[in-house]
């Protein structure tokens, strides 16, 4: 979370001012930016989005710029807690991506000499420990490491060297050389199109840039030579391409998506690099967050059906510090930007114990990509909405192509599936209607369908703030089905679970206590009945049935949401890629 943009050249303020309006998926509570003006600096910051900066950023005659998009974690969304912070001195400026985690003990420090903080942020703190270091620019960048714990991507541009310093532990930071000059960014999206190559900074490096170009120290201080990545050319232009926003957009190239993996795994050969690691493993772990866990949810229902190796799905902020028994073990990784926190700290922890890794990510030059034994790709393109879609049903179909191809099948699963998936690219504007006027929803199901109902609820909240909540079908009378009264709308999935009766029998439950139920399926079942009925396409496995079940929740979402009059891209509080615990 928090997104950060330098720029070294001409035009430096506007330049960052384009590359913050690519990191934006990053945060949108405050955005500001500062320049060097002679020996000064000139500074705006401002709650909200982007852009509200844009008009200084436009009028900033500047060639040394540092700007930020901020995701709040310590301190309110206000102007006082945006970034840049100056120095108490006035001699540093400083953005940040992450979290110190001992910044009480130094803002103690920092108030026994009498340095009053204006906000309430860790990274205030930390540009005044910068400051407070003696010697140059690198040497105060050098000691102040020592000090600071937790998680960051650092600029900071100091006034009298009129240089940017860069260091990073945990967070991301990438540099670039354009024909205009140098840039750093939190992602290599904003180097496209404008850059051939790029340059992941070490988490023991210092990077210094200034109009005469860019040096790179190691932890000693010395002087580094480094190798460039080349750019993937390849890389899509983020556009809406006529959608009204990229969540409709995203779901519309689920299709085209299927295509993509059908031909990418087609045959296995791409999946073959990856068996070995599924070779003499008593467990398999598959972590994630939020809708990623989902995925792991999945993944571990289908590879443990062909494997018959014990397969557990893990929350990653919990499974970390909850000392597992990790032993002739395999981690997957599941993650659609490759950066969250949470799952990399796990994924560091299985590197640790020596076990196998493979990350499952839609970013080929993420930090899960680069750390596990293996990577997987899901093929997805750039997703932009904070609300994973897309994303996520490559998720679960790479998972699905993984178990199968391992369980001996070479049969195309995908064949046909890409036009079956567009059936379901609509949704009924009744059930929009009523959905939109309830207090909360509820979705059941079994075995997948169960944690279809999980991902359905988890679309609703995020992006409408309804209140909604996924249940296995059998556990909803175990106490939540208090809250079921007339009308409430219940969601059921019958996705074709060999105990989709049972299902049923709870869909009486919840009906004879006056839920309103729309029935979710291939079919109708007669004597069964139901308020609102999604068809979904016969299908030749289950699997896939569950797979289309989400997609028109994800379009129920994106319209309750529109409805409601928010904005599906941006839901308040929350950013795309979290990459703070
Ligand atoms: O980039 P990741 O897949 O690791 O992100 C994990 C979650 O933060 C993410 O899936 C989140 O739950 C989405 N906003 C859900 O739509």
């Amino acid at each position: 979370m928090c997104g950060i943009a330098c720029f070294v050249g001409k035009n430096a303020g506007i330049t960052c001012f384009e590359m913050l309006k690519k990191l934006e998926y990053r945060g949108y509570d405050s955005a500001g930016m500062v320049g060097l003006f002679g020996d000064d600096f000139k500074l705006f910051k401002k709650e909200g989005g982007v852009d509200n900066i844009k008009k200084f950023a436009q009028g900033l005659d500047s060639s040394l710029v540092i700007s930020h998009t901020r995701w709040a974690t310590h301190g309110d969304t206000t102007e006082k807690n945006a970034h840049p912070h100056i120095s108490f001195d006035g001699s540093l400026a400083l953005v940040h991506n992450g979290i110190i985690e001992n910044f009480l003990p130094l803002k103690n420090e920092l108030e026994k000499r009498g340095i009053k903080l204006k906000g309430e942020t860790d990274s205030e703190v930390a540009v005044n420990i910068f400051a407070l270091e003696k010697g140059d620019l690198l040497e105060k960048g050098l000691r102040a490491r020592e000090k600071l714990v937790g998680s960051y991507a650092f600029a900071i541009l100091s006034r009298e060297e009129k240089k940017i310093l860069f260091m990073r532990k945990k967070s991301p930071l990438y540099l670039a050389k354009t024909k205009d000059g140098i840039m750093a960014s939190s992602d290599i999206v904003c180097f496209f199109k404008v850059a051939s190559n790029y340059y992941s900074l070490g988490e023991d490096e210092i990077a210094i840039a200034s109009e005469s170009g860019i040096e790179i120290y190691n932890s000693r201080g010395e002087r580094q030579s480094v190798t460039m990545t080349e750019l993937d050319s390849t890389f899509e232009e983020i556009s809406l391409c006529g959608h009204p926003h990229f969540m409709e957009k995203e779901i519309s190239e689920i299709p085209a998506i299927i295509k993509r993996l059908e031909a990418e795994y087609k045959g296995g050969r791409a999946l073959e690099k990856v068996r070995y690691l599924f070779s003499n493993v008593d467990n398999i772990f598959l972590v994630g967050c939020g809708t990623a866990f989902h995925a792991c949810m999945f993944g571990a229902k289908v590879l443990e059906e062909k494997l018959r190796i014990p397969c557990h799905a893990y929350v990653a902020s919990e499974l970390k510090y909850s000392s597992p028994i990790i032993k002739r073990s395999l981690g997957i990784f599941v993650s659609q930007s490759g950066e969250t926190a949470d799952t990399l700290g796990c994924l560091e922890l299985f590197k640790k114990k020596n076990a196998k890794t493979l990350a499952i990510t839609n970013v080929s030059h993420s930090t899960l990509s680069r750390m596990a034994d293996e990577y997987l790709s899901v093929f997805a393109g750039p997703e932009i909405a904070v609300a994973s879609t897309k994303a996520y049903v490559a998720q679960i179909l790479t998972l699905m192509l993984l178990a199968s191809f391992l369980g001996g099948e070479t049969n195309g699963l995908l064949s046909g599936f890409a036009e079956k998936s567009k059936e379901v690219l609509k949704i009924d504007e009744k059930l929009v209607d009523y959905v939109s006027r309830q207090p909360r929803v509820f979705f059941i199901g079994r075995g997948l369908g169960s944690i279809t109902s999980l991902e359905a609820a988890l679309k609703l909240k995020e992006i409408s703030y309804k209140s909604a909540e996924g249940y296995p079908a059998g556990e909803l009378k175990h106490g939540t089905i208090a809250l079921i009264e007339s009308g409430t709308p219940v969601v059921v999935f019958l996705t074709g679970d060999p105990h989709d009766e049972k299902t049923i029998a709870n869909l009486e439950e919840v009906r004879s206590r006056g839920a309103k139920i729309v029935l979710v399926s291939p079919r109708k079942y007669e004597g069964v009945h139901h308020d609102f009925f999604i068809k979904l396409p016969d299908c030749s496995s289950p699997w896939l049935t569950s797979v289309l079940a989400i997609i028109p929740f994800q379009l129920l979402a994106y319209r309750v949401s529109l409805a409601l009059g928010n904005n599906p891209d941006r839901p308040r509080n929350l950013a795309k890629s979290v990459t703070v615990e």
